[in-house]
């Protein structure tokens, strides 16, 4: 059964020039906790944020968690980076590490919640070994790499495949899904089985942050 509802802003989508005060305005406005996307111009084709920027963000005060997805080829260091730098969960892509249980691992002994991330070329099947090694199941609704992209159809298929491979271990992974959701079509999304929703445009370019929390929450079926 799916768990608790999780909106996760991505601040991929914010005003970089005011971040903390980004944070703090969804997070006022309802967000659960806070989505950072890592990108190195490597593994994928855009750059952003390091370490520092975790770091900083939990200077400013933001205490809710950090969800960090790494999209960085080769990523051991960078696990170890974002762990002292604050992070709460770190979500890995299986082709960014030669040794992903090794990697898994490494995340849990730093004391973060572990997540793996499925791209949507990359099968479900993937995460069946590791799924004990997992906190959270990230199924990837668009290519990494950009904020604003459309939501791929066949995503709910694998979030279907993906509760049902949770489900019938019995283990506690969130499901997450991350890009196109949307007002319109994250019912549909939480009924392909996903509990926690990473929502970049959607929030960032509504004018009223708290409007648009609630309408997603209450679409995907949580008063
Ligand atoms: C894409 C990122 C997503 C993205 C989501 O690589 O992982 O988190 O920012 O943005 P939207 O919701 O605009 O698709
Ligand atoms: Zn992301």
């Amino acid at each position: 059964m799916a768990q608790d509802i999780v909106i996760a802003p991505s601040v991929l989508s914010a005003n970089f020039a005011r971040l903390g005060a980004e944070c703090d305005d969804v997070l006022l406005a309802g967000a659960d906790m806070i989505h950072l996307d890592v990108m190195d111009n490597h593994y994928v084709p855009n750059l952003t944020v390091g370490p520092m920027v975790c770091q900083a963000l939990r200077d400013h005060g933001v205490e809710a968690p950090i969800d960090v997805h790494l999209m960085v080829e080769p990523v051991d260091a960078a696990i170890e980076a974002f762990a002292a730098a604050g992070a709460s969960i770190i979500s890995i892509h299986p082709e960014a590490t030669r040794h992903l249980d090794r990697s898994l691992q490494l995340i849990r002994d730093l004391g973060c919640k572990a997540g793996l991330v499925l791209n949507p070329g990359t099968p479900v099947s993937v995460a069946k070994q590791v799924l004990s090694r997992l906190d959270l199941l990230l199924i990837m609704s668009v290519n990494p790499g950009f904020g604003g992209q459309a939501f791929i159809p066949y995503s709910l298929d694998k979030l279907r495949e993906a509760r049902t491979l949770i489900d019938e271990a019995g283990l506690p992974v969130r499901l997450e899904v991350d890009g196109g959701v949307k007002v319109h079509n994250i019912s549909e999304v939480a009924r392909a089985g996903a509990d926690t929703f990473v929502v970049g445009s959607a929030i960032f370019g509504a004018p009223d942050y708290r409007e648009v929390i609630e309408r997603l929450r209450e679409s995907a079926g949580q008063p």
